[in-house]
């Protein structure tokens, strides 16, 4: 039987991840779902109870699922501590020691919802694109790195961003494998202008391009890419690029689609395991409050059945459970706007569970 590791994490990871609970438990009551579930600790929680970020017995666990479900990791309560303890480092550890290389965040703009984005409806209906992030190379792992003193006694600090061929030929062929599934074209984001790293990435980027055919590769410079994604964003389907360029993107994407609440994330390594969780962050500032979005979560837990536990047709009811909710007109506050009077966290779970029945 599957396993499936669940790290709620911090601030309001425990409260989002609680709904998505729900629905996996109706899975496995109403629909067949066959799966075992754990839970760990990651991030601040982690370090308050072990004393560290990405505890021996949580790396054990991760290491023994097929897939991990995670909320969000971090606060202001650890912001200030050592850093190889912070909350980040837990989710960078578990990232790069499982080689979750591939990180795919889909930005999909749900009619119901096109007034929520700050862009005007025409630029982002219908918006549907998919970022292929390199997650376990670049400036965010690259050596060497640190805060080093200088001989006239001031500090320097330094990072390294690095690419090997093999990280961009196999985050290249996620993306190209992607887009033959979707809108057939991929488009390379770099700073080949400047950065040797990025020459390399090009140029491998076209070699895998040669194994595809029928997917069509264009490139663009990062800067450029940010402006494009603002001014007209729907001339992309997926977008590859770096860890550090794809971080910054995917929360520009994110934004697009009426709330970063709205959206899930799916890391993959070569064997298809995965760690799922909604591309927001602890949001401590609303933890406890029960006022937390859980659909990004929810919809993660989608991607979860998709990617990782071989189970499209509950993908796709999940999926449709989430739609059903946002037309029939629930709205947490981050997407209720003016005009409607948002639901709690627990109600939109409780919701999206109701509407499970109904496909
Ligand atoms: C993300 C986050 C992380 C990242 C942080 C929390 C380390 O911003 O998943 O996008 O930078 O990768
Ligand atoms: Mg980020």
């Amino acid at each position: 039987m599957k396993k499936i590791l669940i790290l709620p994490g911090d601030g309001i990871g425990p409260e989002i991840v609680a709904e998505a609970r729900k629905v996996l438990d109706c899975l496995r009551a109403d629909h067949g779902l066959q799966v075992e579930v754990e839970e760990g600790l990651l991030g601040g929680c982690a370090v308050d109870a072990e004393g560290a970020p990405l505890p021996e017995s949580t790396l054990g666990k991760a290491k023994q699922a097929d897939a991990i479900l995670l909320g969000a990791v971090g606060g202001p309560k650890w912001d200030s501590i050592e850093r190889d303890l912070r909350p980040e480092r837990g989710l960078l550890g578990i990232r790069a020691a499982l080689e979750l290389y591939a990180n795919l965040r889909p930005a999909v703009l749900f009619p119901a919802l096109a007034s929520a984005s700050t862009l005007r409806p025409e630029v982002v209906a219908g918006l549907d694109i998919m970022i292929v992030r390199e997650l376990t190379g670049g400036i965010y792992f690259g050596q060497p790195r640190g805060i080093r003193t200088l001989d006239n006694g001031e500090r320097q600090g330094f990072n390294t961003e690095v690419y090997s061929e093999s990280e961009i030929e196999r985050i290249g062929r996620t993306a190209f494998e992607a887009a033959r599934k979707r809108g057939g074209r991929v488009c390379s984001v770099d700073k080949a202008n400047v950065l040797e790293v990025s020459e390399l990435w090009r140029e491998v980027m076209e070699r895998v391009a040669r194994d595809y055919p029928d997917v069509a590769l264009s490139h663009m410079y990062v800067d450029n890419a940010a402006m494009q994604l603002v001014r007209d964003p729907r001339q992309f389907d997926v977008i590859v690029t770096g860890n550090l360029f794809g971080d910054i993107l995917s929360d520009t994407a994110a934004m697009l689609t009426g709330s970063i609440g709205m959206l899930p994330s799916a890391s993959l390594n070569a064997a298809g395991r995965g760690m799922y969780e909604p591309i927001h962050g602890s949001a401590p500032d609303i933890a406890g409050k029960g006022v937390a979005n859980p659909l990004a979560t929810i919809m993660s837990l989608g991607m979860m059945l998709r990617y990782s536990l071989d189970e499209v047709a509950l993908a796709q009811r999940v999926q449709q459970a989430v739609e059903r909710v946002i037309e029939y007109g629930l709205r947490t506050a981050d997407i209720a706007g003016d005009h409607t009077s948002p639901v709690s966290t627990a109600e939109m779970g409780d919701a999206v569970v109701a509407a499970l029945a109904l496909n």
